[in-house]
């Protein structure tokens, strides 16, 4: 285990530790020496670096995404604390603990699963049912599905992130039939719980939260896509309609083809399922926010590259 988490760093305190390089940017300096700007990472959250000239050598054996040991000296800039970094050597997987680097949900996992359950077991459409159940009763995905994290970092960047992401847009779909009616409800719910299962795949979480190969070259859309359609091809008599209902609703959860979706959403259901998505993920965003700048005194955080604006912290006016 560790001795030092990035949310227990405090001005003027020295660092040995390890964490993961979550960027790195290396710059030149007007008089021709050259300067790194860098991230570190934990299970509890970043920390920017900085490296002068007499670092900056080790740091080119080192990329984004390696495990490093550094000693250094936490520091203040422009309101914010970040390591200067006096020296960086890589570290292997095998001198790591998981643990100290997976962030996991604050909430009961195996709880958020026996309400997905519920819904699932809700599904009166015996396809669809049979469809679920395909998946579910698959120990293998179940774990995974369990354990995934919905993002590297944008939103639900944790173990069992991908779960309490799922049960956030059931719960918010539960209310949707009381306002619009005559929607198909099974067809909702159901690609409510499918639209992410890619993500079992898109992201490695055994020793860090990154991107797998698969994922970087398919992403979670296409090899989301391409796990329902298997399934569906071995349910006889599935109806064609009901499956480009369903597939196109997993293409198109996004909404926007600059966001990843190769078809904006086409009926009501594939709609809604968009928006109620981008409402959980952007409350998240806010939230995940909020929670990393409280008790610092600030009034906005950092401009959000998601979100593409700062967000307000003061709690009163
Ligand atoms: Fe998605
Ligand atoms: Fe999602």
């Amino acid at each position: 285990m560790k001795s030092q988490y990035v949310d227990e760093l405090k001005s003027g305190q020295i660092v040995k530790e390890k964490f993961i390089i979550s960027k790195k940017i290396l710059k030149e300096k007007r008089d021709g020496g050259s300067f790194a700007i860098l991230e570190f990472t934990d299970r509890s959250g970043s920390i920017e670096g900085i490296a002068w000239d007499n670092v900056v050598e080790s740091l080119n054996v080192l990329s984004v995404g390696d495990f490093v040991f550094i000693a250094g000296t936490v520091t203040e800039y422009n309101d914010r604390l970040q390591i200067t970094v006096n020296s960086a050597e890589r570290i292997s997987e095998d001198e790591i603990d998981p643990k100290d680097f997976l962030r996991q949900s604050d909430e009961d996992i195996d709880k958020v699963m026996t309400e997905i359950n519920k819904f699932r077991a809700g599904v009166s459409n015996s396809y669809l049912k049979n469809l679920l159940d395909s998946f579910f009763d698959d120990k293998v995905f179940a774990e995974k599905f369990r354990l995934a994290p919905a993002a590297k970092r944008a939103h639900h960047a944790y173990l069992g992130g991908l779960a309490v992401h799922t049960l956030h847009i059931l719960e918010l779909m539960a209310n949707i039939p009381s306002v619009y009616k005559s929607l198909d409800f099974d067809l909702l719910i159901t690609a409510g719980i499918l639209h992410d299962v890619g993500k079992i795949y898109e992201y490695t979480y055994t020793k860090k939260i990154d991107f797998s190969t698969r994922g970087k070259m398919l992403g979670h859309i296409i090899i989301g896509y391409e796990m329902v359609a298997e399934k569906i091809d071995r349910i006889p008599r599935f109806s064609q309609g009901l499956r480009a209902k369903l597939l196109h609703m997993i293409v198109s959860h996004h909404g926007e083809v600059e966001w990843g979706s190769p078809k904006q959403p086409m009926f009501l259901e594939a709609l809604i399922l968009h928006f109620i998505d981008n409402l959980d993920s952007k409350v998240e965003m806010m939230n995940e926010e909020l929670r990393k700048n409280k008790g610092m005194g600030k009034e906005w955080s950092d401009y959000h590259p998601y979100l593409e604006r700062e967000i307000y912290l003061r709690e009163e006016i």
